[in-house]
């Protein structure tokens, strides 16, 4: 990346994580001159899809649909697609409570008024920390800083203890497991005082890592629990893949790692992925048109572009590239803490997802400003976070070149107190 000034700086925060594969792909690059006019006449979705849509979606969206998942809707953001998918589980949930009744025409009234019965008390379950867009709806799910809610009106939504874990992992494995059940207790005890209280828990919300919060992990057996949990309680599972889809932490989609008996009821996309969108159960299908709608529903330019992306991510096998390059920095970084253990600890990571805590907030702000005036770009993320988001076709030798810049960096800032 080159910046206003001319300094050439190695990109390992990619757009805020949502760069694939560098810039100026040629592959992307064909793929926008071959679909010229995908990207000049902008259909309106919702109602007039292109007479190949369904064509584009089967070689793009769902030739990498979660297993199990076969129902999509495209959307602009991340934010919009956490939305759309809690207006989903709302409706599936009110459906299966009308046991197939239609809407009375009380309820099709009240709800213009933003009365009950036709607008309901739902609520949906996320967690301290969590991050799920900042549009009104998705925002009431989000819990990072104040500057993001500030001001706006909400709802009485719950939020549980995202389990806040030791690393390495495997050190403290007891520990840990306790403070999942703590977390995984809060989730339980919570839904049970939100139904009492009139507003019945219909949805979870998860990050698969809890990114803005500070890239705070769980363990499988957490999120299969959560999922048994939600089952035991008639709630659907969100999985908000926004940050972690399209294979930077090496799976295409990290739920997919954690070995659930069934899938997700739904999992929310954008970013890496190029469209926003989430993909859904049967059950989660509104059952007419215009309940899940606004005007560009996405953008099939943005669905050419994925189509293209995947093409390359396959062709290159960038997933095992991940793995390998993630695998170089992640140990770079973590020898790294361990020369300089009052500054840096917490090195963890998934794939090339990869993050370090500074000694202090100040530390790590201070740390991000000097790398990236060293030539490297990272983000921050919790109150003192470092994060990397390297592009998927990184290699071992961006690692090198990072942790080169890292360790002279470090070595910089160990003269003064943090
Ligand atoms: C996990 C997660 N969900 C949702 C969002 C919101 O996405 P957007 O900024 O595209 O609205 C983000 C953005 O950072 C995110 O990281």
């Amino acid at each position: 990346m080159v910046d206003v000034d001319g300094n050439v700086i190695l990109d390992m925060f990619a757009q805020f994580s949502s760069t694939p594969v560098g810039y100026n792909n040629p592959t992307l690059l064909q793929a926008i001159e071959e679909n010229q006019s995908m990207f000049v006449n902008r259909p309106a979705l919702g109602n007039l899809p292109p007479k190949d849509w369904a064509e584009r979606l089967k070689n793009s969206l769902l030739s990498v649909s979660p297993r199990g998942l076969n129902q999509v809707v495209t959307m602009a953001c991340g934010s919009c697609s956490n939305e759309n998918a809690f207006k989903a589980m709302f409706m599936a949930y009110r459906r299966r409570e009308r046991g197939g009744n239609n809407y009375s025409l009380e309820e099709m009234e009240s709800c213009l008024k933003n009365e009950a019965p036709g607008c309901s008390d739902l609520s949906i379950l996320s967690f301290y920390g969590a991050n799920h867009g900042r549009t009104m709806g998705s925002l009431a799910a989000t819990h990072t800083k104040w500057a993001h809610k500030l001001d706006f009106p909400t709802v009485d939504w719950p939020f549980a203890d995202f389990p806040k874990l030791k690393y390495p992992l495997e050190e403290y494995v007891d520990e840990n497991r306790k403070e999942e059940e703590r977390s995984l207790g809060q989730v339980c005890d919570l839904i049970e005082k939100y139904n009492k209280k009139g507003r019945h828990v219909v949805g979870v919300a998860v990050e698969p890592i809890q990114a803005e919060g500070g890239d705070n992990y769980a363990s499988p057996e957490f999120f299969r629990a959560l999922q048994r949990i939600c089952k035991q309680n008639g709630c659907y599972l969100l999985v908000d893949e926004v940050q972690t889809g399209m294979g930077s932490t090496g799976s295409m989609w990290q739920h997919e790692t954690w070995g659930l008996d069934t899938p997700p009821d739904a999992v929310s996309f954008s970013k890496k992925m190029m469209t926003g969108g989430f993909y859904y159960s049967d059950e989660l299908r509104p059952s007419e048109g215009y309940r899940v709608f606004n005007t560009w529903m996405g953008d099939p330019g943005r669905v050419v572009l994925l189509e293209a992306l995947i093409k390359v991510v396959k062709q290159e096998e960038l997933l095992r590239n991940v793995t390998r390059s993630g695998q170089t920095l992640l140990q770079g970084v973590m020898s790294l803490q361990n020369e300089y253990p009052h500054l840096l600890s917490n090195a963890r990571g998934s794939g090339a997802f990869l993050a370090i805590d500074g000694s202090s907030g100040s530390f790590r702000d201070t740390l991000a400003v000097r790398l990236r005036n060293a030539g490297l770009h990272t983000g921050v993320c919790g109150p003192r976070t470092l994060r990397f988001r390297p592009m998927l076709i990184y290699r071992e030798k961006h690692a090198f070149i990072a942790l080169d810049i890292m360790r002279d960096t470090v070595r910089e800032m160990n003269d003064k107190v943090w």
